[in-house]
This record gives structure tokens, sequence and C-alpha cells, in this order.
């Protein structure tokens, strides 16, 4: 039986790798174990369970998390216990066990939904406890017990997995076919949390536009409006985009309801149609911007963010320029990039991976370059504005406040000496310099 009693010996850590899903995976397994009784430790030190919530997306990632867990096994002498959750676990499973026999829970994110039972079977000593078999359910991990973060900022899952098997990606594999929550459970929660103070909300899935309401009765951009009108929420924002499932119903949402912020993160991830087919994007260059188009001609300025991948292969000197003119024809407010990195059991690790690394290292560099010429040159058209920026905290050092625009963008920006404006709190600010990836400002009293 749950209970919200501490038991004695029950501390864990836990450390979160890679996206904002698994930052947000990580605040519904904290809360759960809380509420099993268990009490969150800041150190490997003080825990008797230790917990990786892991990303698999690029090689890289996954290293990281072995490292780790070698780095650690000094301690499975003095009893603790270790586990590995998120995207490595579900890809590795039982694998783990002979790589880092001191690991006794090995658990995918579609599992979540039976950590209590998990943990009961670790309690009882079982050395070899897996969450793998869930990917296939059509339920989602919606509990009452998310342990958030931020106390003004927060998440809400709208849909989990992605069916889409884009070439590289390993998501499909580790997070599991598409799943939507209700529209009534996703209100329900920005109404909880709308009422404990949070006013920035943002909706999360692998893919958002693919979302399909289980009762029917909203689209997307029917549930933007509707999470958007609930009573004290400011702002809704909405990650990640596919440029195939994008509509422009979700351009109409923005422009007519203030609450949305003009922001849309939208991955193109290769300006070269050759490419983008040999990726399974299911788009081609032309309908990429004719999307960016339909977002060019709102009346609201919105702003478009993106990611890349270089070194796809295949990918010639000839496609990743067009990758550049594409850059140079949307003007990104920021742009996320990544060398290739072939993924088991995806498509493309079938295809040669035929971009040496130094190649994809030197794309890599041309690309974030001309970005940074394009934001110093973009970012100036601020100048001047007043922003509403949400007060997220105070940078001691050099005597400034920080915050988030609508856009997403951060604003560091000067108050006179008597005013102490609250952290989730917002404030206008006249913008009075742009550098490439943030706006400095004065605080208007
Ligand atoms: N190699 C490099 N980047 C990748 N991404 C996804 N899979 C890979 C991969 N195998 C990038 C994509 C995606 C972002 C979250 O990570 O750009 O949009
Ligand atoms: Fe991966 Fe493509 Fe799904 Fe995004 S849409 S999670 S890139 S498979």
């Amino acid at each position: 039986m749950s209970t919200t009693e501490q038991k004695p010996d029950k501390k864990f850590y836990l450390e979160t790798f890679g996206c904002q899903m698994n930052v947000h995976d990580s605040e519904k397994v904290i809360g759960t174990l809380v509420h099993e009784g268990y009490a969150q430790v800041d150190t490997v030190e003080e825990a008797d369970l230790v917990l990786y919530n892991t990303c698999s997306i690029r090689d890289k990632a996954e290293q990281k998390v072995f490292n780790r867990l070698s780095d650690y096994k000094k301690y499975k002498k003095q009893g603790k216990k270790f586990g590995v959750l998120g995207c490595v676990a579900q890809q590795e499973g039982e694998k783990i066990f002979e790589r880092a026999p001191y690991v006794s829970l090995v658990a995918g994110s579609a599992s979540y939904r039976n950590l209590p039972q998990m943990l009961v079977q670790l309690e009882a000593g079982n050395q070899r406890v897996t969450g793998l078999d869930d990917r296939q359910t059509d339920q989602t991990f919606d509990t009452e017990f998310t342990a958030r973060t931020n106390k003004h900022r927060g998440y809400i899952t709208i849909i989990e997995g992605c069916d889409k098997f884009c070439a590289y990606c390993v998501v499909p594999y580790t997070r599991g076919k598409e799943r939507s929550r209700t529209v009534e459970s996703v209100l329900s929660e920005a109404q909880r949390m709308a009422d404990a103070g949070f006013t920035d909300i943002q909706l999360l899935g692998q893919n958002v536009n693919s979302y399909k309401d289980p009762s029917g009765t909203l689209t997307f951009a029917g549930l933007l409006k509707a999470v958007a009108s609930v009573p004290g929420i400011r702002r809704v924002r909405f990650t990640t985009s596919h440029p195939r499932d994008f509509t422009r119903d979700i351009v109409e949402a923005i422009e007519s309801t203030p609450t949305l912020c003009d922001h849309v993160h939208l991955p193109v991830q290769s300006g070269s149609s050759k490419v983008l087919k040999a990726m399974l994007r299911e788009y081609t260059r032309e309908q990429y911007l004719e999307r960016v188009a339909w977002m060019r001609a709102s009346k609201r300025h919105i702003s478009i963010s993106t990611d890349i991948i270089v070194g796809f292969p295949g990918e010639t000197p000839e496609d990743f320029e067009e990758t550049i003119t594409l850059l140079e024809e949307v003007q990104f407010d920021a742009v996320f990039a990544f060398k290739y990195s072939p993924r088991p059991n995806t498509p493309a690790i079938r295809m040669q991976d035929s971009i040496p690394e130094e190649e994809k290292s030197k794309r890599l560099a041309v690309l974030l370059e001309r970005q940074r010429q394009i934001q110093s040159s973009t970012y100036q058209k601020h100048l001047g504005e007043v922003a509403q920026v949400m007060v997220e905290g105070r940078n001691e050092a050099k005597a400034q406040l920080f915050g988030r625009h609508s856009q997403n963008k951060t604003v560091n920006f000067t108050t006179s000496a008597l005013i102490h404006p609250a952290i989730g709190s917002y404030v206008d600010v006249r913008i009075t310099k742009a550098l490439p990836n943030s706006l400095v400002g004065e605080m208007i009293v």
C-alpha cells in the first residue's frame, strides 16, 4: 500500500540526462517515489537508491551513463542500489545487468506507471527488477504526484511516444507508440497548476502536432486554445512540432490567443529535399518553407527555432549548402545542431555512415558560425521594444535580473535598487542591447 510516511533508509538520488520529456518524467518519478515513502537527497553518498534517467538520442549521451555507472560501482559494496531508467534502459534492456552487474533496476519510460510495484520488488531484495515490456501500452503516465522543480513554469505531457520512425531516430524504439492524453485530464492538470500559482505551461510530446484527443472532441489547435484559456494561465508553449503534421490552424490559434506564446520549435533537420527523403521526414524543403510562410504572414511576430543534423549518410557538400541557404532564408531565432550519430535499431544504421567525423565537425562549425551571424543581426530588431518578461532569477555578480521573453529568449535586465520584482512575476523591460543569444534591458516602473 502507498504511504506518504517516510521509510528509514529509503533515500534516493536521481540524475537526469537528455530532453525536456526526460526532465518532466523525472519530476513524475520523484513525486511517485516520495509518495511511496522515499526522500530525495542531493548526493550519491547520502542515497540508498541511485537512479539515472537516461538519454540515448546520440551515442555520446549514452556513453555518459555508462561512464557514470562505472564511476560509482565502488558504492555497490556499501549496499547502495542502482537503477537505470529512460531511453538507454529501454534500448539496452537486460544487457545492462551484464555490463553493469551492480544495477538492479532497468525500466523504460512506458513502465513508470508500475514504479510502486517495482520498488516493492527492489525492497524485497530482487537483484534484477525490470520494466521493459510496456511500449505498446495505450496508457500514458499521468500522476497527481509530480514534484515540480519550478514553482511558476511547468510541463504537461499531452502525448507520449512517436510513430514517425525518422531514419536516424531511436525514440520510436525507446518511448514506444504514440498515445495521447484525454483533453479532460490535460485541462484538469492545467487547472490544478493554475490553482497552485503556475502561470507558464509548456505542453510536451515528441510530436505534439499528432495529438489525437481520445474522445475526439478537440484538435491540437483546439487543445492549445483550451489550455490557454484556463484562468490564471498567462503563457502556453508547446514542443516539439513536426513539419509534416504542423497545420495552419495552429498558426491561427497563436494569432487569436494572446496567452499562446509567439514561438514555434519546428525541427527541419536538413535543407535538402534529397536528404529529407533519406531521413524519412515526409516533407520537402518547399513544404517546410510553406509552413514558415504561414507563420511569417501572421499578424503576430512568431519566432521560429529548429533542430538540424549535419553529416547524415549521403549528405554531399551541395546538400549541406542547401541547409545553409535554408538558414539564410528562414532566419531562425535559435538552432540546435548535431552531428549525425548512428543509433541501434534505426533504419539509418544500415546506411553507410559515410561522412568522416572531421567533416561532420567542420560542417557543424560552419553552420553554427553562420547562424551566430544571423542572430547577431536579427536580435537587433528587439532594440527599443518593451517586452513582457517573466522574472526567473537574479544574477548577484552582475547586479542583474534575468527572465524569459514570450518568444523564449533570455532577457537580462537591471532595475532600480529599490525595486525587487518577485520570481515568477511579469514585468515590462525596455530592450537596450541585443546579443546573438540574449537580450539586455531595463525594467520599466
Ligand atoms: N544523430 C544526431 N542527432 C539526432 N537527433 C535525433 N536523432 C539523432 C541522431 N541519431 C536530433 C534531431 C532531433 C533532436 C532532438 O536530436 O535533430 O530533432
Ligand atoms: Fe524522432 Fe522523428 Fe519521432 Fe522526432 S518525429 S521523435 S525525430 S522519430
